[in-house]
């Protein structure tokens, strides 16, 4: 199947809300229990888009297919080079066919430009297609938090998985904005 892969923009928060959205009654896929209002998700994208890559995979016709974004792993400064991340294909994408891959690969290169070190995802341990995903991607597992949340009558543990990205040898410099990495006019243009 035919897509390509680009930035998002503030006009993707429908998308990106009605795609979470879609999961969010199901019990294995996130811990969220009802779907934020379309401007959240117009905020989130802003608010990514500072610091992490926010990217789309849309079709030929300009349907988004998914998402990738990162997210701070703990407010504190020594955490600054590891990467939460967040990627969801919509129910009716197509799957086992690479675009949840392709959004990694291309997510995981910008990244490493900005100079982040750790990626890491937070599964919901019932989420067999996501462990065996991250796996795929070389991701460990490095936790289980047993019974971390409730949600539709039962307790559901999560796994944390993290891969690395750069080198940890020296002092690392400041992770630099995403503008600096996609070019300011870009920037500009998406938003
Ligand atoms: C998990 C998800 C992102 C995978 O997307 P995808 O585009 O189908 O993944 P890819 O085609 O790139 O798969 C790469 C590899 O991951 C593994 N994999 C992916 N889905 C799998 C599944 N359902 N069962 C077992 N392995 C799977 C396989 O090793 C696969 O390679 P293969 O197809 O050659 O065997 C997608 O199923 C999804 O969006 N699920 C719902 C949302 C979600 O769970 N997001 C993650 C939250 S932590």
């Amino acid at each position: 199947m035919e897509y390509q892969i680009r930035l998002a923009k503030e006009a993707d928060a429908k998308a990106v809300h009605d795609i979470y959205g879609a999961y969010v009654p199901l019990d294995y896929v996130t811990f969220t229990v009802e779907n934020p209002d379309i401007e959240s998700y117009r905020r989130k994208i802003i608010t990514a888009l500072e610091k992490y890559p926010f990217l789309i995979a849309e079709d030929d016709e300009g349907k988004v297919l998914g998402y990738v974004y990162g997210s701070a792993l703990r407010p504190h400064d020594a955490y600054q080079w590891n990467v939460e991340w967040t990627i969801v294909l919509a129910h009716d994408a197509p799957k086992r066919c690479g675009i949840a891959t392709a959004l990694y690969r291309e997510f995981a290169a910008i990244l490493e430009k900005q100079g982040y070190r750790y990626i890491y995802g937070v599964i919901v341990d019932t989420n067999e297609a996501s462990l065996e995903f991250h796996k795929s991607l070389g991701f460990r597992e490095v936790g289980h938090f047993e019974n971390a949340g409730f949600k539709l009558g039962a307790w559901r543990g999560i796994r944390w998985l993290v891969k690395q990205i750069g080198t940890d040898d020296g002092e690392p410099k400041k992770p630099l904005r995403l503008s600096e990495v996609i070019g300011e006019s870009i920037r500009s243009e998406i938003l």
